[in-house]
């Protein structure tokens, strides 16, 4: 049994870019932090940080509805949002006073979106330095695309535009700069080494993936549907993850600067996930939409737990620390070889392996007895089987076999 006084021991405490945070999870900019209220809730709740709701020059208005959900077996796994509201910065300012002065301890970051016009970008954030910002989050990387407003995406998908946008930034910047990148493009290690080109304190990743989330049959009509009509906007919650997971260790594996992970993570298992491939902080948005403040606890919780049973004792600890596994395709054993083997307390005989292997595998599993029994001929040990089981009777291991590859 864990001792939970050494479980306690453990520092959850994280420093970014200079800032001390109590721990390294942060609200991500989204409907949690459109107002000072929620936010002070959530300081209160336990987070160490929170990003606020887009930030600008030129508010604009939000369409009804544009909240769309991917559902898949009973769970929703995904959103899509045609969010498009710009809070306007002036009346935020004296919000953003008002919560440092409360919270002093935690660190609130403004999210803005400017111009081209560099006048806009640094007379943004002299304001928000003023008011008390503690570090900046540049939003680049907004995925709603539309010829007026797309100051976001359109700079965050080119490397110049993203090198002088931060460039700029860092001329007035009396705080820590940190880019928030797009999804959106064929290489994100472009996008960041851009930004540190132009002298970002850090990176965030990722926003919003774009897509469509789905079309109504009945109505014929895409979704989110307003009055018929919709747009591309941005997919996030857990199906993003592993899209998240890929952006943060490329970035983790071409640029020096400290990264704050988003995307997808809705337990503390996904959380550690980031801190292993680079990310010092996370940032979640969707998890809190669905569930609240309140999960702050497990994910405190679990990530203490976790570090102590594994021996660590602070978050510093393993950050990155799977990056030196990621290799490109050459660098496998490909002489290694690995055969299922059916756990018979599981299986409850279901056949989805049988059915998996014959027609997309090779014909290796035969049912004999009720049970599922592997032809090691002819496996071609490809991992299908054991991740159609939907019990965990099939599992990989070592094989002592010495077949060679096929
Ligand atoms: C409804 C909604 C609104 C969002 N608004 C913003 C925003 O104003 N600025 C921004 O940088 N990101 C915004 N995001 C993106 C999130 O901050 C985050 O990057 C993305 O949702 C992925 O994280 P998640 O899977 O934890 O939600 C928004 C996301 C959602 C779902």
């Amino acid at each position: 049994m864990r001792d939970p006084i050494n479980v306690k021991k453990v520092d959850l405490s994280v420093k970014f870019c200079g800032l001390e945070f109590e721990n390294p999870f942060i609200l991500s900019s989204g409907p949690p932090t459109s107002n000072a209220e929620k936010i002070g809730r959530a300081f209160e709740a336990g987070w160490a940080g929170a990003v606020t709701k887009v930030l600008g020059s030129k508010p604009r208005p939000d369409p009804h509805p544009r909240i769309a959900g991917l559902h898949y077996g009973g769970k929703l796994i995904a959103i899509e949002n045609i969010e498009s509201v710009i809070y306007p910065l002036k009346e935020w300012l004296p919000k953003i006073t008002e919560l440092k002065k409360k919270y002093p301890e935690k660190i609130l970051i403004p999210n803005l979106m400017g111009g081209a016009d560099p006048e806009i970008w640094q007379g943004m954030i002299k304001d928000v330095q003023e008011a008390g910002a503690d570090m900046i989050e540049l939003n680049l990387s907004c995925p709603l695309t539309d010829e007026v407003w797309a100051v976001g995406a359109i700079l965050g998908q080119n490397p110049d535009l993203t090198r002088e946008a931060t460039r700029l930034a860092k001329e007035v910047a009396t705080v820590p700069i940190m880019v928030k990148l797009t999804p959106n493009v064929t290489d994100i290690t472009l996008i960041a080494k851009a930004a540190e080109r132009g002298g970002a304190d850090a990176i965030s990743a990722i926003n919003t993936v774009q897509g469509l989330i789905g079309i109504d049959l009945e109505n014929m009509e895409p979704l989110p549907s307003v009055r018929g009509i919709s747009s591309f906007g941005g997919i996030s919650g857990p199906a993003i993850k592993p899209i998240s997971l890929r952006c943060v260790a490329q970035i983790a594996k071409t640029t020096k600067l400290p990264i704050s992970g988003i995307g997808g993570i809705s337990k503390w298992e996904d959380a550690v996930e980031f801190f292993m491939v680079g990310a010092s902080t996370v940032q979640l948005c969707t998890s809190v939409m669905l569930r609240g403040n309140r999960m702050i606890n497990e994910l405190k919780d679990g990530v203490s737990s976790y570090l102590y049973k594994k021996g660590f004792g602070s978050v510093k600890e393993i950050v990155g620390c799977i990056l030196s596994k990621l290799k490109s395709q050459e660098n496998l054993d490909y002489s290694y070889w690995v055969l299922p083997a059916v756990d018979a307390a599981r299986c409850t005989k279901c056949e989805l392996c049988r059915v998996a292997c014959q027609d997309a595998g090779y014909a290796a599993i035969k049912i004999e007895g009720d049970l599922p029994k592997i032809d090691e001929e002819k496996c071609n040990a490809c991992g299908l089987c054991i991740q159609v089981c939907p019990h965990g009777a099939l599992l990989l291991k070592p094989s002592l076999s010495n077949k060679s590859n096929k």
